[in-house]
């Protein structure tokens, strides 16, 4: 079956609709627990995000599930809500009940059907398994007008036996066919044609909508999903981050980057909003506390990050060079040159002056020697690294605040009380200020807050570990929100708490230097405090 029909030149572009599952499927990860309360505020973001489907959990297995299966289907009117059940008849009542105020809702029942599974797991014969298909969609079809039906282990089922119990369910009712690759066997093509075989040769199979349902063992939960999209499925359930379990599901920011950049080529498209797509992972990753891998797709950090001078240099004369979609667009902030040894001299220049400095003949012959020692000796210089460099070169201070020193008593009981030592620039001026908390970072930041003239909030800690043994060095990344912005510090540290004062000071210079230049801008017309000059041409 072709799918990408034509209308004159321009191809015809199918709706797919997105059904997440990282409430269920893809709470399933080892250690991804939610709190019901987690699950709500996730559920939200879901619906902000554009989704068509959320399977919020499993109702049966928990009073938790249960009960933020219920408030999601109250509360998210325009969002379709799943209720999960296995083929038993306790399990379907809950998950009616759960969903019962829902604007629009469906039954998800699901029921294994490969040999390995009946004969190890089930212990039922193929007809049992038949039978028990049909009396339990007989039985939820009275409640629901949706029943979706999943063959469970489909993939390693074998056609005629996956066609019976097919043909079964949609006899009883079953208005969506979603045909798992539970253990993420298949290969794209064996996943495609086995859909083109199911529509071909399952009676009733015009009379119901298709779903993939596809699991990354071999990393190929994405390129199944999208073969089975040309195959002509009409639904793909997927995950944030692509989690579940083991190696999990099918990613839903992938799934549908891949769509959305190459929609005429796949003749398919989705609802999702893209711009809300890093807010939504990075909910999640952090609900689930679920780190994203470094190099993940559209998400992870080095996603749209550029080292090698050659890239750099083409992106500086135009992003599609290197580039094939828009961090922007993503919600991803942009910036993500990133300067170390491999980077050139026109993407260095390019950063420096991005900070507001130029440097031309001898002062950036001096800074640019220096960046290359510095670079050979680190990973990656940072902003703030990178103006203390150019401040050497140009014989002056850059950073509008130093953290000069920080001593920090900490323990495990009482408050832990920081004293850092900062030094105001602009002012001449060198300062202690004591802080406390509950935390060593947090007592460090309090103190840090007191010097300076502008409301920071701390709003983000990321931190990494660099080493292995006993050196225990790390990354920390702050993110701090100020003047209705949000500034990112980094810096890598012996101590992490060190990494964590320093990098939440290089936020802050982010935000004091953004600040002084607005004011200039306010008061002079220009950006660097000098007068700004009309020029009127005769
Ligand atoms: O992977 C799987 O088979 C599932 C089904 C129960 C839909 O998650
Ligand atoms: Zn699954």
């Amino acid at each position: 079956m072709e799918h990408q029909q034509t209308q004159g030149s321009a191809p015809i572009i199918r709706p797919i609709t997105i059904f997440d599952t990282t409430l269920r499927d893809g709470e399933q990860a080892p250690g991804a627990t939610l709190t019901p309360a987690q699950k709500i505020v996730i559920a939200r973001q879901l619906a902000k995000l554009g989704v068509d489907v959320i399977e919020p959990g499993f109702p049966i297995s928990s009073p938790g599930d249960f009960a933020a299966v219920q408030q999601i289907s109250r509360e998210l009117q325009t969002v379709e809500i799943c209720g999960f059940a296995r083929a038993v008849k306790a399990d379907i009542d809950a998950a009616v009940k759960a969903t019962q105020d829902a604007g629009r809702r469906r039954l998800h029942m699901f029921l294994s059907s490969s040999s390995i599974h009946l004969d190890f797991q089930l212990k039922k014969s193929r007809e049992q398994v038949v039978a028990l298909a049909r009396e339990m969609v007989a039985y939820g079809r009275q409640f629901v007008d949706e029943f979706e039906f999943s063959p469970m282990d489909a993939t390693r089922t074998g056609d005629e036996f996956l066609f019976e119990v097919i043909e079964a369910v949609i006899e009883e009712g079953a208005t969506m066919i979603n045909i798992p690759d539970t253990v993420g066997y298949a290969l794209p093509e064996e996943y495609g044609a086995m859909f083109t075989r199911v529509m071909k040769n399952v009676r009733g199979s015009d009379r119901v909508r298709f779903s993939a349902h596809c699991h990354n063992d071999l990393g190929l939960a994405v390129a199944n999903s999208l073969a089975a999209i040309k195959a002509g499925v009409s639904q793909v359930e997927v995950t944030i981050n692509g989690v579940g379990e083991r190696a999990g599901n099918c990613s839903l920011e992938e799934l549908v980057m891949a769509l959305e950049t190459r929609k005429s080529a796949m003749g398919a498209e989705t609802g999702v909003k893209p711009e809300h797509i890093f807010a939504t992972s990075q909910m999640v990753s952090r609900a689930m506390s679920f780190p994203i891998a470094f190099n993940k797709p559209i998400v992870g950090r080095n996603a749209f990050q550029h080292e090698a001078g050659i890239h750099q240099d083409g992106l500086l004369k135009n992003r599609n060079t290197y580039e094939i979609m828009d961090p922007e667009a993503l919600g991803i902030p942009r910036s993500m040159i990133i300067l170390g040894k491999h980077s050139g001299r026109h993407a260095i220049k390019h950063r420096v002056s991005e900070l507001g400095v130029e440097l031309e003949g001898e002062q950036m012959e001096s800074f640019y020697a220096a960046f290359k020692k510095m670079a050979d000796r680190q990973k990656v210089v940072h902003d703030h690294q990178l103006l203390e460099l150019v401040g050497a070169a140009v014989n002056q201070v850059l950073e509008p605040f130093a953290l000069k020193s920080v001593q920090v008593v900490t323990g495990d009981a009482g408050h832990r009380v920081a004293s850092c030592t900062v030094r105001d620039e602009a002012a001449g001026q060198e300062q202690v200020f004591i802080g406390t908390g509950e935390g060593p970072v947090e007592a460090v930041v309090a103190g840090i807050k007191q010097a300076l003239p502008f409301e920071a909030e701390f709003s983000d800690l990321e931190l990494y570990s660099l080493s292995s043994g006993e050196e225990a060095s790390g990354e920390a990344i702050v993110t701090v929100l100020a003047h209705g912005q949000s500034y990112r510090g980094v810096s890598a540290q012996r101590d992490i708490i060190m990494a964590a004062a320093h990098a939440f000071m290089a936020a802050c210079n982010q935000a004091a230097r953004d600040w002084k230049q607005q004011e200039n801008v306010q008061a002079t017309g220009t950006a660097d405090g000098t007068p700004h000059v009309e020029i009127t041409i005769p």
